[in-house]
Parts: structure tokens; sequence; C-alpha cells
């Protein structure tokens, strides 16, 4: 009994003085210098189709954390192949800008929140977890700035988000940080309400004779996408709108209306940016040998 009770013992402080060094030797050996470590510029330079549409579902929310960006390039032409004229490329430079602007925010919440707590960012060779979450990681994959420190996670509450960007829409995610279970039934990830603010946003009533010929309720309203934090901006939003109206379609501008609603604030933008970047990163592309 003696016996079993000396090997168990020092199995298992084996065991976590090799977790201890595993931890120690891999960091080591992905900053020691054969590889070059990739910038947060870098890893942000393909902007994610998601980031994109981010900037076109919350518009205002996105001039408010990267002013001037849409003017620069609109949201249509960033991922179109227009050729590269002088124009262009200032207008992608500054969207990169925002992209990784909008990764290092959204890395330092999912630090600050303990995502990491519940998450990993870590497949491993083991347990056929590789059909379960993607491609078994590996440590040229963790070789960019924003994954310092990196995110393995200590213990899996949640899935591992390693390649989780593009697997849900930006929707979904702003949807389950407001109420998990509402997307994902009996989920235990608590609610993120402080990533959304109150504001007040356009709609518009549908027309009367179409309400008459489908037989909807005729205040049945559509959302027009952007949610200004004074009712004075988004007045003003209503009357840009009007003003852009041709002349025929005039009596559209009565139809729309200030409403109170909730939007996800900078923060709950700068997250979603991040999640929908993890796995899309391709290392080989950037990463030199010296
Ligand atoms: C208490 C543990 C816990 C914490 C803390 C937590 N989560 Fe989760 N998360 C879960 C669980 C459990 C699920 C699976 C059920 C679900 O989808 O809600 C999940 C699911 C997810 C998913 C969906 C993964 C997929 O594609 O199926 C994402 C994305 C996510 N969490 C992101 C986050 C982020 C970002 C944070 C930090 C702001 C966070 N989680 C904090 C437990 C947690």
């Amino acid at each position: 009994m003696d016996r079993i009770q000396s090997i168990l013992s020092v199995a298992g402080v084996g065991c976590f003085a090799l977790a201890f060094v595993l931890s120690a030797v891999y960091p080591w050996a992905i900053t020691s210098g054969t590889v070059t470590e990739a910038t947060i510029a870098e890893v942000a330079e393909r902007i994610t189709p998601e980031f994109v549409d981010l900037a076109e579902r919350y518009p205002a929310e996105f001039d408010r954390a990267h002013p001037g960006v849409r003017e620069a390039l609109t949201p249509q032409s960033v991922l179109a192949d227009l050729g590269g004229s002088g124009d262009r490329e200032a207008g992608l430079a500054a969207w990169r800008e925002a992209h990784a602007k909008s990764l290092r925010r959204g890395r330092d919440i999912y630090v600050a929140e303990g995502c990491w707590h519940c998450h990993s960012q870590y497949v491993r060779p083991v347990s056929n977890e590789d059909i379960r979450f993607g491609p078994v990681s590996t440590w040229l994959q963790d070789n960019n700035a924003l994954q310092r420190p990196v995110m393995w996670g200590t213990r899996r509450v949640g899935p591992d988000l390693t390649y989780e960007g593009g697997l849900r829409s930006n929707d979904w995610h702003a949807a389950h940080f407001w109420e998990p279970r509402n997307v994902s039934p009996g989920s235990v990830m608590p609610r993120f309400r402080w990533f959304f603010e109150e504001g007040f946003r356009l709609s518009r009533t549908i027309d009367p004779s179409i309400a008459e010929r489908t037989g909807l309720a005729p205040e049945t309203e559509y959302p027009i996408a952007g949610v200004y934090l004074t009712q004075a901006d988004a007045e003003a939003a209503r009357q840009r709108h009007i003003d852009a109206l041709p002349s025929a379609l005039r009596a559209e501008g009565e139809r729309l209306n200030v409403t109170p609603a909730r939007t996800l604030n900078s923060d709950g933008l700068s997250l979603i940016a991040y999640l929908q970047w993890l796995g899309t990163w391709q290392p080989t592309a950037t990463s030199q040998e010296d």
C-alpha cells in the first residue's frame, strides 16, 4: 500500500513538473527568434468579411469606434477586387488600421472578462479533438503579437475557440452576449450586458397598401441599421434620409420614425471582430525565417 502511494505521489509530482516544463518550453520555443513573430498590423492585414459586415450592420456604432473609415472606402468596396488605385489603397490602409485597433481591443477584453477561464484556444492531438474543433494547433499559429500572452486557457467549460472566425454570424454573437440561452438552450455562459448601450434608431412603417394586401398590421415597422446615442443624432439621421429621397418618394419620409433601441457598444464590436478573426490568420504568409 505504502509503495503504491509513493509511486502515485512521484507520478503526480512528475506530471506536474512535465506540465510546468512544457508551459515554459513552448512559449520559449515560439519566441526564441527562429521565426519572426508577426505584429498586430500584419495579422490584421487581411480584413475579414465579418469585420466589413459589422460596419454595414452597425454603421453608427462603427463610426463612433472608427471615425472616417467608412468614408475613406465604402464597406461594399473593401472586399471587391477593384484594382489598386491610390485612393483605394489609402482607404484600405484606414480599414486595416481600424481592424488592428479592434483586434487589439477585442483581445484585451477577452483577457479582462476572463473568457479564457472557460474557453481554450488550443486543439490538442488527443481525444479526436480535431474532429470536433478543427486541425490540431501548431506553435506557428500562436507566433503573433495578439497571442501574447497565449490564450490556450486553463479549462474548457465552453468549446475551444481556435477556429471560431466565420463559424457564426455577427448577429449570433450579439444575441449570444445579450442572453446565451436564447441561442444556445441550457448554456451556462454568463450574460455580458455591459457590451450594449441604449440609444435611438430609425425604423420604417410599412406602406399602408402593402399592409392591406399582405394582411400585416399597419403599424408593422422595419428597423434601419445603426443606433444613435442621442435622440437629436437620430433625428438628424432621419433628416438625412429624407433629404436623400427622390421627390417622387417624399411620402416615404413620413413613415420614418425614431424609436428607442439597444445596440452593441464599441467593446462588443471589438470583441466580435476578434472572435471573427480567430483561426483566419495564415502564419506562413507573414512569418519569415531568419
Ligand atoms: C462560465 C464559463 C464561460 C465564460 C466565462 C464564457 N463562456 Fe463562452 N461559452 C460557455 C459555454 C458553456 C458555451 C457553450 C454554450 C453556448 O453556446 O452558450 C459557450 C459558448 C461560446 C461561444 C460559441 C462557440 C461556438 O461556436 O459554439 C462563443 C463564441 C463564446 N462562448 C465566447 C465567449 C466570450 C467572448 C467570453 C468572454 C466575454 C465567454 N465566452 C465567456 C461558457 C463560458
